[in-house]
């Protein structure tokens, strides 16, 4: 059983501008005070700074804490044979250390190559990793869909973490029946479209350098689907305008957006990431909203396929 709202640690490991030290510690306490049980980090977030973060935080914090990273990430190019057993053993041993655990809680195969998915030896690998008691469970974090849906497949995946909120709403049509079915969890990242879906963003914002949101505007360092949701900086700012006029009194736009995702039953969580204390307490109070109504559900939906669908449904 993991908090509706979760905890994402890509921002305090690095990628996204400096957040030091002491924020990011500041941040993940203010989630467990808010409730937070379950953590998703990943080896590469700051070459292990966010997983020591969070080793770090569970040294100060008697509260049990679940905590998701993953791996593949580190190989230079992304093969399927990369994904051998020596790899993965090495990875798995980075991640534990830096954990300061002996075994991993989820580990999550790190958006690997579509092809993947039809290669049993790699799952059967997890398995014996499992069995080893070097992880508790495994499961993936995937780009498309139709990657969702393959690795489903595979009867140990316990987890799929996949891009859902309201500029990305495709996984609803047929994967979140299907993860119901097979009772596989959902996470559901990147709730807050890489801080679009705050409201705060305007037309003229700028980012630091080492920010993603400037260095992979257009897909120069990974998957372009991961900043901004792969939408149309302008775009996304329009739709926004449009979504504002939705909220409900006293509501902000992140906790709007993150309620949004939250009326998907199929979604086991929101893993919104937040670099500051009053970020994740405001992320966390979205639990306690009450539902959307229809109308508001439909108006949603409308601005999408209006306004974001034609750039982004076929493409994840
Ligand atoms: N391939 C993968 O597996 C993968 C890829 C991406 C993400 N993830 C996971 O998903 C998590 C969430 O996605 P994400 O971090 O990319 O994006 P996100 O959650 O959509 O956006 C997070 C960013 O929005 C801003 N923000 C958050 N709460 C805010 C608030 N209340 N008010 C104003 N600004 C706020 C913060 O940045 P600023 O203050 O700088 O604006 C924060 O870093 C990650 O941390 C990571 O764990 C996984």
């Amino acid at each position: 059983m993991v908090s509706e709202i979760s905890f994402g640690a890509w921002a305090i490991g690095g990628a996204w501008g400096v957040v030091s030290e002491r924020d990011a510690l500041a941040a993940l306490h203010q989630a467990v005070d808010a409730g937070v049980n379950f953590i998703d980090t990943a080896d590469v977030y700051g070459d292990g700074r966010s997983e020591r973060l969070i080793a770090h935080l569970k040294k100060e914090r008697k509260q049990e804490i679940v905590v998701a990273t993953k791996a593949g990430r580190r190989l230079p190019r992304q093969t399927i044979e990369g994904y051998a057993r020596e790899n993965l053993a090495s990875w798995i041993n980075d991640s534990l250390r830096n954990l300061a655990t002996d075994t991993l809680d989820l580990l999550q195969l790190h958006c690997p190559p579509t092809e993947l998915y039809s290669r049993p030896e790699v799952f059967a690998i997890l398995d014996d990793f499992v069995r080893a008691g070097k992880i508790r469970y495994y499961g993936v974090s995937v780009e498309k869909v139709e990657e969702a849906l393959r690795a489903i497949e595979h009867p140990n995946v316990q987890t799929v973490q996949i891009i859902f909120n309201c500029f990305r709403q495709r996984p609803a049509d047929l994967f979140f029946a299907r993860a119901r079915q097979r009772q596989v969890g959902v996470l559901a990242r990147v709730p807050l479209a890489s801080g679009m879906l705050t409201g705060k963003l305007r037309p003229d914002s700028t980012f630091a350098a080492d920010d993603h949101r400037n260095f992979n505007r257009h897909g120069e360092a990974f998957d372009v689907g991961e900043t901004f949701s792969g939408v149309d900086y302008r775009l996304g700012l329009e739709a926004v305008e449009e979504i504002r006029r939705l909220l409900p009194v006293g509501t902000s736009m992140s906790q709007f957006a993150l309620r949004w995702i939250l009326m998907f039953d199929a979604v086991s969580c929101a893993i919104p990431g937040g670099k500051r204390p009053e970020q994740v307490a405001e992320n966390c109070r979205a639990s306690d909203l009450p539902p959307l109504t229809p109308e508001t559900m439909a108006e949603v939906e409308r601005i999408y396929k209006q306004k974001i669908s034609p750039q982004v449904h076929h493409r994840w």
